[in-house]
């Protein structure tokens, strides 16, 4: 069979990596993909979104199954058209992905599912959503802790958090009035702001059985000691110590059971990676977001670590047969994962930079550098986005992945290029 992974992050080139390794695939496909999926896959120059050259190109050339890893093609209904072409699909239908790409539909699922979140009001314009602020929050620089999101697809973007009355206002006219998120900030949410250390928990599910994941911990925030802008993630490991077994299995219970139960209970089946990014707050777990698709870079030290073969395991969740899928092997190392950026990410960054280096680092053991923006011009590696490069390295334990992987990461260079230097390290406090 030939498998045709949708997408060209990281991400993607770890699902090439990984699917490229199962016995049942021939040839991997990667539509449009980077230099590194170029390396361990075939890529095809076709874009995410356009889904009828993508299905052409499936029905052309044996496509046995199709893996979405981008959320905006699933967000615009990749899925339901190749299902309506009778192709064999892994990842949610348009409706089902509303989870991730309206606040607003996932806030009221929750809700209904009696799921752990932050309390919540829901606002179609600016007015009504200052008086809300402004009789909550009655005097000048008051303390207001609540956090202002645009509900739609904003690329991580579109959330503010904020600690004063003004903060909230300021977020508010940035959203509504100036529109800044452009469509995603038509409608908007306010919700109290919760405190706790973030994990995100994944689970592959067919709609009705789940396969949980080990947990991880993604780095948003640009630079060390979570400070700066926040980015699409400078760096995650797995698994995170601060998620153990009696939590998983609560999160399982309270959070991605409900979750799928409500989902089939409204007709909007859920098939897929369910990703629930969590505050783990005093009061226990609560569910910050939904994510409709692998996290990146979460998606590199988890499949780093996984042993079984997932192809096996996205065919029986595509086909429905997931309760009949076997527990899934890890290797029991940690993963740390370090994303290398370029010069003024998440701001403008210049590209073309030829990239130096990465055969070394591919010779050092237990490493695997995955790809994010990279392109080959002229017959050298070159960065092409603001995420570069996934240094990813197994260890005996988090402190000896995390040094593998910066060793790895010391290999490499080139002009601007720069990363987070303590990816992990809240792991080991
Ligand atoms: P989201 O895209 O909704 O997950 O939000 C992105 C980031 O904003 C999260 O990873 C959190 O760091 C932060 N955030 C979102 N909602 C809240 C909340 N209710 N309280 C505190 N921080 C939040
Ligand atoms: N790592 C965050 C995301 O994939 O959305």
């Amino acid at each position: 069979m030939n498998v045709l992974i949708v997408g060209n992050g990281g991400r993607e080139h770890a699902l090439a990596w990984k699917i490229g390794q199962s016995p049942r695939v021939e040839q991997v496909y990667v539509a449009p993909g980077n230099a590194g999926t170029a390396e361990d896959a075939v890529n095809v120059n076709l874009a995410a979104d356009d889904f009828p050259a993508l299905i052409d190109f499936a029905r052309t050339n044996a496509v046995g199954l199709t893996v979405v890893g981008p959320e905006a093609p699933l967000a615009e209904g990749i899925v339901d058209a190749f299902q309506a072409a009778k192709l064999r699909v892994f990842g949610p239908t348009r409706k089902a992905a509303r989870l991730e790409a309206s606040k607003v539909f996932c806030k009221q699922l929750l809700r209904h599912a009696d799921v752990p979140s932050a309390d919540f009001q829901i606002f179609r314009n600016a007015e009504d959503a200052e008086q809300f602020i402004l009789e909550r929050y009655p005097e000048e620089g008051q303390v207001a802790p609540v956090v202002v999101k645009a509900a739609g697809l904003a690329a991580g973007k579109g959330v503010i958090v904020c600690s004063h009355r003004e903060d909230a206002l300021q977020a508010i006219d940035r959203i509504a009035r100036q529109e800044e998120f452009g469509e995603a900030g038509r409608e908007m949410v306010i919700e109290e702001r919760l405190d706790g250390q973030e994990a995100s928990v994944l689970a592959i599910t067919d709609g009705r059985t789940l396969l949980t994941l080990p947990p991880a911990q993604d780095h948003k925030p640009a630079y060390d000691q979570d400070l700066g802008p926040n980015t699409g993630g400078m760096g995650a490991y797995s698994p995170a110590p601060l998620v153990d077994e009696a939590l998983q299995s609560w999160i399982n219970e309270h959070v991605f059971v409900p979750t799928v139960h409500a989902l089939k209970r409204s007709r909007t089946p859920f098939q897929g990676v369910l990703y629930a990014g969590l505050m783990l707050t005093r009061q226990g777990p609560k569910v910050l977001e939904y994510n409709v698709r692998f996290g990146d870079p979460e998606c590199q030290p988890i499949l780093m670590r996984l042993q079984s073969d997932l192809v096996e395991v996205l065919e029986l969740a595509v086909d429905g047969r997931l309760d009949q899928a076997e527990p899934l092997r890890w290797d029991p190392r940690p993963a740390v994962c370090v994303v290398m950026a370029s010069e003024g990410y998440p701001g403008s960054y210049a590209t073309g930079k030829p990239i130096r280096g990465l055969a070394e680092a591919a010779q050092l053991p237990d490493v695997k550098v995955f790809h994010a923006g990279t392109a080959e011009r002229n017959g050298q590696i070159v960065n092409a986005g603001g995420r570069v490069l996934g240094v990813t390295a197994l260890g005996d334990s988090i402190a000896e992945a995390k040094q593998q992987a910066y060793k790895a990461v010391r290999c490499i260079r080139w002009e601007g290029a720069w990363c987070r230097k303590d990816i992990s390290d809240k792991a080991l406090a």
